[in-house]
């Protein structure tokens, strides 16, 4: 029945007698089932060796004798720090050309951020997929950091209303943190990440080459997201992370490795038992540090990485959580250490920016942090170092205090 004939009925039978008497007859048949997903992450060297079969592996996984159709979009920051990378992805397939045709030479995309700017980027993608015949049964494989992969993923799960995508992370920060988790988007209206869906990846795929051809800004921006999950989920791992701080602020190896390993896991722990993995609720139980992070990241017109940013939110809402008697003194001064230990800097002028009326306007982070999801404001903040809470309101007073002390500490 329309919804409008339901409401004029109802409202015809409230009426007898000021008795709220239903005349209005409803069936209902509900509609129920589950999809189950599951999909590999990979810890690899040599990703494009022909050596390696991790991506053969991938591409043939349901379909073995079949030839896969793949395209390749790529970072061209990564092809700058990785010039043969092309040609060894050209290599690669032909190696394995009875299970793998590369459709298209690999498409070089704008690097980092700049990605997620544009949609003509994401309109871009989509007419070499249409132009490429590129079906269900193909492949989408993204190689760069997080945002090309989000720009990609949302390439891939928009055209043909969802194409197998392969993640190919090259940063920290893509392989501990967004590469395995479940979501795309870009930019839009001023706003980080307004457009974009859940849509999981069909395998990822964390080669350590690429690691080792990062500038040292984007070693240091993915640590950020290792010290989040550790504070608000494993006590032990971040007292991993404060012993191993030396190793990790010189880029060791095994160090690295480690952390960037166990930070993947944490998150895909979250996602996969953490009850919303497809945020319909209220929480973002896993953005400790992100309401500021991200207004920071947009008032610097991502000059800021989101990394960087992150450290930042962290330090604040650790100060924060001490401020508001959560968490034990002294914690926020431990916290700021290990950070910039690993070489965060905690400050930034636009922690201080005010709008016309004198107010922060990072506090707007707040507001479309809870706009964002809808529900009750939800934000993560600590009562131990290495257990979150989550609180519904922030003393706007507290805050400004937390940002006059990171001021105050920077000198
Ligand atoms: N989808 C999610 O769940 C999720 C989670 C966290 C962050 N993100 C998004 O991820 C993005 C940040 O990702 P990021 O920190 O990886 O930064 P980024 O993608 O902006 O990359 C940073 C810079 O590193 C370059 N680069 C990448 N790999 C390289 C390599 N191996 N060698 C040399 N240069 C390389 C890029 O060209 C770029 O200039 C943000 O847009 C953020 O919103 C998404
Ligand atoms: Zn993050």
């Amino acid at each position: 029945m329309p919804e409008n004939q339901t409401a004029s009925r109802l409202q015809a039978g409230t009426m007898l007698g000021g008795q709220a008497v239903s005349t209005c007859a409803a069936e209902v048949s509900w509609q129920k089932f589950s999809v189950p997903y599951e999909y590999p992450v990979y810890f690899t060297d040599a990703l494009f060796n022909t050596e390696n079969h991790v991506l053969l592996e991938t591409l043939t996984r349901l379909e073995p004798q079949k030839c896969h159709r793949i395209v390749v979009f790529i970072d061209s920051g990564v092809v700058q720090a990785k010039p043969k990378l092309v040609l060894e992805i050209q290599q690669y397939a032909a190696a394995h050309s009875r299970s793998i045709e590369l459709v298209a030479a690999p498409v070089l995309m704008p690097a980092g951020e700049s990605i997620k700017a544009e949609l003509t980027f994401i309109e871009q993608m989509q007419k070499v997929l249409a132009e490429q015949l590129i079906d269900r049964h193909s492949y989408v494989v993204g190689i760069g950091g997080g945002a090309l992969l989000d720009a990609v993923g949302l390439v891939a799960a928009t055209s043909h209303r969802g194409i197998r995508y392969i993640r190919v992370p090259t940063t920290v920060l893509a392989q501990n943190d967004s590469g395995v988790g479940v979501k795309n988007s870009v930019n839009l209206f001023g706003q980080k990440n307004y457009l974009g869906t859940f849509a999981p990846p069909f395998a990822v795929l964390n080669d350590y080459d690429f690691i080792r051809a990062l500038p040292e800004r984007d070693k240091i921006s993915g640590m950020a997201e290792a010290v989040k999950v550790a504070l608000i989920r494993d006590a032990k791992f971040y007292q991993w992370l404060v012993a191993n701080a030396d190793a990790l602020a010189v880029y060791n190896e095994d160090a690295m490795r480690y952390m960037i390993k166990k930070c993947a896991e944490l998150h895909m722990q979250q996602i996969a038992h953490g009850g919303d993995p497809f945020e319909t609720g209220s929480a973002r139980p896993l953005d400790f540090g992100h309401w500021a992070a991200h207004k920071l990241e947009t008032l610097t017109q991502y000059s800021l990485r989101h990394g960087e940013a992150v450290a930042i939110g962290i330090a604040l809402d650790t100060r924060y959580s001490v401020l508001s008697g959560l968490l034990d003194q002294g914690a926020d001064q431990q916290v700021c250490f290990l950070l910039e230990h690993l070489g965060f800097t905690l400050w930034h002028e636009g922690l201080e920016a005010q709008d016309a009326e004198g107010k922060l306007q990072v506090l707007n982070g707040l507001n479309e942090f809870s706009e964002h999801l809808g529900g009750a404001l939800t934000i993560t903040l600590l009562e131990q170092l290495g257990r979150g809470i989550e609180v519904h309101e922030m003393n706007t007073e507290l805050v400004a205090q937390s940002i006059q002390w990171l001021k105050e500490r920077r000198s």
